[in-house]
């Protein structure tokens, strides 16, 4: 088990991934694959075993959905980078970090425009919780305002990093590790005004179906931020709005007021909560 562990963390894109979240994945891949599980344990998990690289294929494939596909190619350069801020450079470096995940990159020529809508809606509150981050927090400079930041994500070695940034940039800023789907009770206990949950609930509900009604009944904030996708990761593909209509039924629902905006790629959905 922990060689295959190890395994699956020695491809670069998964590198940053937790050891204890990539073994819950390994024993849920071998619960659906029982006899897998069983041969392997017979050949005292050869590597060279058809099973033993089935299993890495596989587990990596999922953590790889999850994970590893927002990566950018020269993500691990991210640390030099931080070395070279300075008074003078910041928001050149940190363009340059925030262009190394998929998601901020393809934010980042919008940030200005995202944040002056959000806040427009919301007013500048003191704390914002970003839960299943990434690298958005490093996008700080653009809110316009210096709100405390509390960073999550499923990452711990993420989010180490992105508190060395706080430290450096002297953002009021800290990080909490929690996975969505196993710990979002978590949530409960961390207040904010402002909640942000950017391109993060459709890959979170294909892990465990409605797991985003309990999440935002969790979330202790008075406004929740949502974001998704209008193209698919491969490029080209439109996103249709419509598949986010169950998000805006259980809003309305709830009865919770909300507003909707979109940039050119993404499509957000401002909602107060209490
Ligand atoms: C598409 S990226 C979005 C990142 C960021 N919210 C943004 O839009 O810039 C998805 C993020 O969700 C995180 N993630 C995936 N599953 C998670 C889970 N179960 N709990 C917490 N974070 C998770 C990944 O590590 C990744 O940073």
């Amino acid at each position: 088990m922990e060689s295959l562990v190890k395994d699956i963390l020695s491809k670069k894109e998964l590198r940053n991934l937790n050891k204890k979240f990539v073994k819950e994945q390994l024993e849920n891949y071998f619960e659906k694959n029982k006899k897998i599980k069983k041969r392997l344990e017979l050949k005292e998990f050869n590597k060279r075993s058809e099973e033993y690289k089935r299993t890495l294929k596989e587990v990596r494939k999922k953590l790889r959905e999850i994970y590893g596909v927002f990566i950018e190619k020269n993500y691990s350069k991210k640390e030099k980078l931080l070395s070279e801020i300075s008074k003078d450079n910041q928001e050149e470096i940190i363009s340059k970090i925030l262009n190394l995940h998929k998601s901020t990159k393809e934010r980042l020529p919008f940030y200005d425009e995202v944040y002056e809508k959000i806040l427009r809606i919301t007013g500048k509150q003191k704390t914002i919780l970003d839960l299943a981050c990434g690298l958005n927090p490093i996008s700080y400079l653009w809110l316009g305002y210096k709100p405390n930041y509390i960073a999550s994500d499923i990452s711990s070695k993420d989010l180490e990093f992105i508190q060395k940034l706080f430290a450096k940039t002297r953002i009021h800023g800290k990080t909490i590790q929690i996975d969505l789907v196993s710990e979002h009770n978590k949530v409960k206990n961390i207040k904010a005004e402002i909640c942000f949950l950017f391109k993060t609930l459709d890959s979170l509900e294909v892990r465990e179906k409605n797991i985003s009604k309990n999440l935002i009944e969790n979330i202790n904030a008075n406004w929740l931020v949502f974001s998704f996708s209008k193209i698919s990761l491969g490029g080209g593909k439109k996103i249709a709005k419509s598949k986010r209509k169950w998000l805006i039924n259980f809003i309305k629902k709830q009865g919770f007021f909300y507003k909707e905006f979109e940039v050119p790629n993404e499509y957000f959905v401002v909602v107060k909560k209490f």
